[in-house]
C-alpha cells in the first residue's frame, strides 16, 4: 500500500521513535525494526533508504549490537548512520572508532567542510547540533571522506558512490534546530523520496483495506472510551463498514463529571456512530468494594469491563471483528537492552477480549503516532474537544483515589477535577501539558475556616509534559494559576482544606499515582 518506505534499524537509542516521527513529519512513511531483523526481511520490504539509530553501547564491546553479514553490500538503498549507527558502519567497513577523551553531551557547533555534500545542501556552513556520545570515529573507512567536524571531532562522513552517510550528532532532536533539513536532504535529495504519506492518503487506503477484510455480512464491535484513539479508530471503521460496526461505551462510574452523557451524545449526534451506552457503574462499585491495593483495583476493573463488554457484544450476534485503537508505540518491537520489562501497572483497555470472544482484531491505527492520529481525526471531522483531550487511564478515577473507592469519593474528585480542567482552559494552559489531573489522598489535615478548626481531605494536583507518556516531567505551571485553582477548590468544595502540587518526574515516579 505504501509506495515509499524508510526503514529505521533500532540499536536501543532513547531517540529512535523521534527519528521515525521526524521522517513521517516530512510525509515519508517509515517503520522501526530491531537491529537483528534478518537481511532477507529488510530486502523484502524494499526500502527507499535505511537509517541506523543511535544506541547506548560501544561498537567495540564484545556483545555490541550489529547488523548481519552482507548488510552493506546487499542493501542498495542509501544508508544513514546516526551516532552509534555512524560508528557501527565506520567500524564494519574497516574504519576506526575509539573512546573520546572528552565526552560530548549537549550543544556543539558543527562546521560543514564542503558545500558539495548532499546531506548539508542548502544549509549554513555552521550548524548548532546536539551531541550525546563517548566514542567517535578516528579512522575513516576506504572511500569515505569527512564532511563536517565539531572542534577536532569527525562529525559527518560519507561515501557518495556507495551512498553511505554517517552523522555523529542527533538530527532528530529539537536541540538540533536544522536537523529536520538534514533529514530532508537525506530523504528527498539522497533517497529520492517524494513524500506520499498524507492523512488523506492514509484514510483512503485504510478504508479500502478494511472493506477488503470485513465481509458484507460480518459484524464488527468497537469499545469506545471517550479518548482520542478509540474515537478515531471507530470513525475510520464506520466510514468503511457503516452500521455493521456497533460501538459500546461503558460507564464504569469512574469517568469525569458528566463525561458519559456528554460523550455519548457527541458520538451519536455529531459523529453518527452506531453506539450503545451501557451504565454499569453500580456493578463496578460492587466489585471494587473494600479494595485498596492498586493492582487489585486494576484487576477488578479490567475483569468487570470484559464481562460487561462481552455480555453487550453477545447481544449483537455474529460478531467477527473487534476494533482497537492500538498505536504504533505499543507495537514497535523495541530493543530492550535490559531484558524484558517488569509489569509496573497492568494496563487495562480491551486486552483479553479477543481471546475470550474469539474475535479477529482490526487495528487501523497500529502504524501511527499520537500526533498523526490527531491529524487523521481532524480530517475525519472529529471535534477538537475529543482530539485534544488529555489521555485518561482505563481504570479512570479509581487510580486517582488512593485507598478504597466509594461513590462519594468519586463525586468529590469529579468536582475537584472539573475546577482544575476549567481553570486550565481559562488560563489557556490545557494544550500546553500532556496530562493534568487531581488525586484524592487518604489523609486528613488540620485547617482553619473562619473561626473554626477543620480536619479535612487533601488533594494533589498533577500536570506533566511528555511526548509519549513513557517519560514525563512535572509541568512548570504559573504560580498565579496554581493559586487560582487552589483557592477555588478549597472555597467551592466542602471536605477539602488543602491542595498540594506534585513535582515528581517519571522516572522515578509514574504519571498516575497508582
Ligand atoms: P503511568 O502512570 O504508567 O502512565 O506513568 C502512563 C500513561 O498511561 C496512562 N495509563 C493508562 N492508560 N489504561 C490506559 O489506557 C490504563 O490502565 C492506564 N494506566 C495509566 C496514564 O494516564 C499515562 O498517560
Amino acid at each position: 500500500m505504501h509506495h515509499e518506505l524508510i526503514l529505521i534499524l533500532d540499536f536501543g537509542s532513547q531517540y529512535t521513535q523521534l527519528i521515525a516521527r521526524r521522517v513521517r513529519e516530512q510525509g515519508v512513511y517509515c517503520e522501526i525494526v530491531p537491529f537483528h531483523q534478518s537481511l532477507e526481511r529488510i530486502l523484502e520490504k524494499n526500502p527507499k533508504g535505511v537509517i541506523l539509530s543511535g544506541g547506548p553501547n560501544s561498537v567495540y564491546e564484545e556483545d555490541a549490537p550489529k547488523v548481519g553479514g552482507g548488510f552493506y553490500e546487499r542493501i542498495d538503498a542509501p544508508i544513514l548512520g546516526i551516532c552509534y549507527g555512524m560508528q557501527l558502519l565506520a567500524k564494519d567497513l574497516n574504519g576506526n572508532v575509539s573512546p573520546s577523551e572528552r565526552h560530548e553531551y549537549g550543544h556543539a557547533k558543527l562546521k560543514v567542510l564542503s558545500g558539495q555534500t548532499q546531506l548539508f545542501q542548502n544549509l549554513p556552513f555552521e550548524l548548532d547540533v546536539w551531541m550525546s556520545h563517548g566514542d567517535h570515529v578516528v579512522g575513516l573507512p576506504a572511500g569515505f571522506h569527512t564532511t563536517a567536524t565539531t572542534g577536532d571531532i569527525v562529525t559527518a562522513i560519507e561515501n557518495e558512490e556507495k551512498r553511505i552517510y554517517g552523522v555523529q550528532f542527533h538530527p532528530e532532536v529539537a536541540h538540533t534546530p536544522l536537523g529536520k533539513e538534514v533529514l530532508r536532504n537525506f530523504l528527498f535529495g539522497i533517497c529520492g523520496c517524494k513524500g506520499d504519506w498524507t492523512a488523506k492518503q492514509f484514510i483512503k487506503e485504510e478504508i479500502e483495506k478494511i472493506r477488503q477484510i470485513v465481509g458484507e455480512n460480518d459484524n464488527v464491535v468497537c469499545g469506545l472510551s471517550g479518548g482520542v484513539d478509540s474515537t478515531v479508530a471507530a470513525v475510520l471503521v464506520h466510514e468503511a463498514t457503516g452500521k455493521r460496526q456497533t460501538c459500546i461505551f461503558v460507564n464504569n462510574g469512574l469517568l469525569r463529571a458528566d463525561e458519559f452523557e456528554m460523550t455519548l451524545a457527541l458520538y451519536e449526534k455529531e459523529l453518527h456512530l452506531n453506539v450503545r451506552g451501557v451504565d454499569a457503574s453500580a456493578e463496578f462499585y460492587r466489585v471494587l468494594g473494600g479494595i485498596s491495593d492498586p493492582e487489585a483495583k486494576r484487576k477488578a476493573i479490567g475483569g468487570k469491563f470484559i464481562d460487561v463488554f462481552d455480555q453487550e457484544a453477545n447481544r449483537i450476534g455474529d460478531v467477527k471483528y473487534l476494533v482497537q485503537g492500538t498505536l504504533y508505540p505499543d507495537v514497535i518491537e523495541s530493543v530492550s537492552l535490559r531484558g524484558a520489562s517488569v509489569t509496573i501497572k497492568s494496563h487495562h483497555n480491551v486486552g483479553g477480549l479477543p481471546e475470550k470472544m474469539n474475535l479477529k482484531l482490526i487495528e487501523p491505527l497500529r502504524e501511527l503516532f499520537k500526533d498523526e492520529v490527531r491529524l487523521i481525526g481532524k480530517d475525519l471531522g472529529i471535534p477538537e474537544e475529543i482530539l485534544q483531550r488529555h489521555p485518561f487511564p482505563g481504570p479512570g478515577l479509581a487510580v486517582r483515589i488512593l485507598g478504597d473507592i466509594t461513590p462519594e469519593k468519586v463525586e468529590l474528585l469529579q468536582k475537584v477535577d472539573r475546577i482544575y480542567i476549567e481553570e486550565l482552559h481559562r488560563f489557556k494552559l490545557y494544550k500546553e501539558v500532556w496530562q493534568a489531573f487531581a488525586v484524592l489522598l487518604p489523609i486528613q489535615s488540620v485547617g482553619v475556616m473562619g473561626d473554626f478548626r477543620t480536619y479535612e481531605k487533601t488533594v494533589a494536583l498533577r500536570a506533566v509534559t511528555s511526548t509519549d507518556g513513557m517519560t514525563a516531567d512535572w509541568a512548570r505551571l504559573p504560580f498565579d494559576f496554581l493559586q487560582s485553582v487552589s483557592s477555588r477548590i478549597t472555597s467551592e468544595i466542602r471536605g477539602v482544606n488543602r491542595v498540594v502540587y506534585d513535582i515528581s518526574s517519571k522516572p522515578p515516579s509514574t504519571i498516575e499515582w497508582e
